[in-house]
């Protein structure tokens, strides 16, 4: 039997272009890849440092260290700060890396080596010394919360559309299946594109981007959102369904801006649903107005909470921030609609956006 593998190209370019550097190092600790950033990080050559050993490429004691503990304890490390001096750069000048260690097992669950990235977060790092030096700390731990939460939803669908994209190479489809492989890469573009504009505009981070007003077909903007996370739906077999309203009238607003609002409502409607979870996005207009609904069948919201969701940092998840609600209530109250939510405990919400057609005239 033929087997079809993935064009080895497709991962070189893949490692080429991530911002971050890749090492990988097999069971002995010999380097099988080293992609362009490694090579500008740890001032080395590509072909200075495949087949050697790690503790001959690697010049810094710190990194070599979480190398050998994954080596020997078979565990990975992620997101550890570590703070670098480049020969290059002057002794007290620190680069800071974030870096992240992973033992690599194949498909027999042989252990085969160890995979690191890097990413260089100095300026972020310097950033974070300014804003605890910076008096007015309360607009900008609001600002750094948001950044937080803007990152990390588009970092989470990447991910998932990563894992989806693995899955599909892993699968040996053959290249035929072109379209599916360059759409999940389109959307990693996309996404990746999206966290570095988040990011230019944290760090002009004097104000929130201001509102660009355009005509559009509501409908459409909502599809496009409704079909980014349906990976994120379908890791959980859940389902997004649309029930659009013919003719609706074109509405004037900030596109980038509402599809953040709605995408934080269904993100938190994908978080809400278990297994066989449904989510309907609706539209319906009236003489005056255009209503978005969603309506998820998820966990539900108890009455105690009800009142708090929409408040700054409420949140009752482990890791949420709790922004998703009051950045779209923000956004909807800036197009001068408003947003209200019915919620039944273990039967799910519905969250109703109005949009006034003439703003002006409200
Ligand atoms: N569709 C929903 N189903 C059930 N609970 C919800 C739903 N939407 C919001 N909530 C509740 O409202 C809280 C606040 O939501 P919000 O989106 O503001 O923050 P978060 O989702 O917790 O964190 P973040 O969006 O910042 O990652 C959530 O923690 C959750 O308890
Ligand atoms: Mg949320």
């Amino acid at each position: 039997m033929r087997i079809n593998r993935p064009d080895p190209d497709l991962f070189e370019i893949i490692l080429r272009h991530l911002k971050e550097a890749v090492v990988f190092a097999d069971s002995r600790g010999r380097i099988q890849i080293f992609n362009p950033v490694a090579v500008e990080f740890f001032k080395v050559k590509e072909k200075q440092a495949m087949g050697k050993k790690l503790e001959r490429v690697i010049p810094y004691k710190i990194i070599r260290k979480q190398f050998g503990s994954v080596y020997e304890h078979r565990e990975g490390y992620h997101d550890l700060e570590l703070a670098i001096h480049f020969p290059a750069v002057l002794e007290e000048e620190a680069q800071l890396l974030r870096c992240s260690f992973y033992p690599v097992y194949d498909r027999k669950g042989i252990f085969i080596g160890c995979l690191a990235t890097f990413a260089d977060i100095t300026e972020k790092g310097l950033l974070s010394r300014e804003i605890s030096q910076s008096k007015d700390l309360s607009t900008i731990g609001m600002l750094a919360r948001w950044m937080a939460h803007e990152i990390r939803n588009p970092l989470s669908s990447l991910n998932i559309n990563i894992e989806l994209l693995r899955d599909e190479l892993r699968e040996e489809v053959h290249l035929a299946q072109k379209g599916e492989i360059q759409s999940l890469l389109n959307f990693i573009s996309y996404e990746t594109l999206r966290l570095e504009n988040n990011l230019k505009e944290f760090l002009d981070f004097n104000r929130l981007p201001p509102l660009k007003f355009e005509w559009v077909q509501l409908n459409d903007v909502l599809d496009s959102i409704a079909r980014l996370l349906r990976p994120d739906a379908q890791m959980k077999n859940a389902r997004i369904d649309v029930h659009f309203q013919k003719k609706l009238p074109l509405v004037k607003i900030d596109v980038s801006q509402i599809n953040l609002a709605i995408s934080n409502l269904l993100i938190n409607s994908v978080q809400a649903v278990s297994e066989r979870g449904e989510i309907h996005l609706l539209t319906r207009a009236s003489k005056k107005n255009v209503f978005i609904i969603i309506k998820d069948n998820g966990t539900g919201i108890s009455k105690d909470h009800l009142h708090k969701i929409f408040d700054f940092m409420f949140s009752t998840k482990p890791t949420g921030s709790g922004l998703g609600l009051s950045i779209a209530k923000k956004i909807i109250s800036d197009h001068h609609g408003d947003i209200t939510v019915r919620s039944e405990l273990n039967r799910g919400s519905t969250f109703r956006i109005r949009l006034p057609l003439n703003p002006k005239a409200n």
